[in-house]
């Protein structure tokens, strides 16, 4: 039996899956993002088939309309997670239009409107109000895990979102896709404040580098993620 110490906390296995170009953009500035092949998207539909949540950031879902579906290969569609601070996703988005068939969590703060909030309410939705400004994704991730046995989660974006989940150093993998391609300037794979130093950042083991045609789907680990199941479902945070 594994017993916890008061210091660990429950939350899921999170990896964070993109394509990227080979100068490391997840969009060309002007927000295309149509990178990897037809055979990685299969991979990456079967990815989704084996997790129990998928979560993008607010950009993503305005600027792309994902329906975040297992489409490519049969499977069942993951949880949709969508950080939604002001709650703004669109009626007639293909997130909320699909959501009778798709669970669907929407994560909102302080700053969305009541209007809004009555508007969402319509949808089958679940919503989690963090209860302030901004999400804390530690808090968030934890409530996930403990509440709706959420054990691993897909983070899919866009940059801005994956810089949240480093920063704050909750992930345990990363899958990128390269693929054969240059956007010049655009949204970084990690869109943020960055490090000053190399060394603050976390440093990762490359599981596995397979090459699929031109392109390269790279798997690389925490040092410290543990290998059976059960540890799996918790981690130190
Ligand atoms: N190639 C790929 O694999 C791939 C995958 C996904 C997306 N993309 C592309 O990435 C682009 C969007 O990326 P992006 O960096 O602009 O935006 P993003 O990461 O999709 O969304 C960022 C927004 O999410 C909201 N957010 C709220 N709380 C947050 C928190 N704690 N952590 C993180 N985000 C939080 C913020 O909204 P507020 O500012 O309103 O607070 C933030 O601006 C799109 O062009 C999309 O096509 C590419």
């Amino acid at each position: 039996m594994v017993v916890l110490s008061m210091d660990v906390c429950k939350r899921p296995r999170i990896i964070i899956s993109a394509a990227v170009t080979i100068d490391g953009r997840i969009a060309t500035k002007a927000g295309d993002s149509k990178i990897s092949s037809d055979i990685d998207m299969v991979r990456l539909h079967k990815l989704r088939a084996s997790i129990d949540a998928i979560l993008v950031g607010r950009n993503t879902m305005m600027h792309d309309d994902p329906l975040l579906t297992v489409r490519y290969t049969t499977g069942k569609n993951p949880i949709r997670i969508i950080l939604d601070p002001c709650g703004e996703i669109p009626s007639n988005s293909q997130i909320l239009t699909t959501s009778s068939a798709v669970p669907t969590i929407l994560v909102l703060t302080n700053n969305a409107s009541v209007k809004d909030q009555r508007r969402l309410a319509d949808f089958n939705v679940k919503i989690i109000h963090t209860g302030t400004e901004r999400i804390n994704l530690k808090w968030l991730v934890t409530e996930l895990f403990e509440k709706y046995n959420i054990k691993t989660v897909l983070v899919e974006g866009g940059g801005r979102t994956n810089w949240s989940f480093i920063k704050e150093d909750i992930f345990d993998e990363i899958i990128l896709t390269v693929s054969p391609h240059i956007a010049g300037d655009g949204i970084n794979l990690i869109h943020g404040d960055g490090f000053a130093q190399i060394h603050e950042g976390p440093s990762l083991h490359l599981k596995s580098a397979q090459t699929q045609g031109d392109e390269i789907v790279l798997h690389y680990t925490r040092h410290t993620t543990p290998h059976s199941d059960d540890e799996l479902n918790c981690h130190k945070i």
